[in-house]
């Protein structure tokens, strides 16, 4: 399994031959831009080739047709589209998440269920109300109804 060194956070990752690094990344909770999904076709998931281009496998042609005939010169390649057959460095500071978005986390299932069964019980330790439920009649002053 060749590993691939990650800058700036300099961590190394093992990843496999027959897989691309997007869908690499993603399963070990590396975030890379992304809206197509990795089908090479919103050129978001860009990455920065900083060493071992040489195993990294050759510019197919949809990532020509995104990101041009310049990887020479700008070392960029989308992760969608790079199989990596030995050690590389790359770059993914450009996908950094920003810290003011927030993050939307869901409760697991036996963590709501938990949350129910203690709110029953409190409901429980809770005082009946009296009174059963009906509006007190105004009290009526008049003197002729006396006699
Ligand atoms: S993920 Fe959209 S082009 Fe790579």
């Amino acid at each position: 399994m060749p590993k691939i060194k990650l800058l700036p956070q300099n961590t190394l990752v093992d990843v496999s031959e027959d897989k691309d690094l997007y869908s690499e990344l993603k399963e070990k909770g590396i975030h890379i831009n992304s809206t197509c999904g990795g089908c090479a076709s919103c050129a978001k998931c860009i990455i920065t080739v900083v060493e071992g281009e040489e195993n990294l496998n050759e510019i197919p042609f949809e990532e020509k047709q995104l990101l041009g005939n310049v990887f020479h010169i700008t070392k960029e390649r989308l992760a969608c589209q790079v199989k990596a057959s030995g050690p590389a460095t790359i770059d993914i500071s450009m996908h950094e998440q920003t810290k003011s978005k927030p993050v939307i986390k869901r409760r697991k299932k036996e963590d709501v269920s938990k949350m129910i069964e203690e709110r029953k019980e409190k409901r429980k330790e809770r005082p009946k109300k009296l009174g059963g439920g009906r509006k007190p009649k105004a009290f009526d002053f008049r003197e002729d109804k006396e006699s």
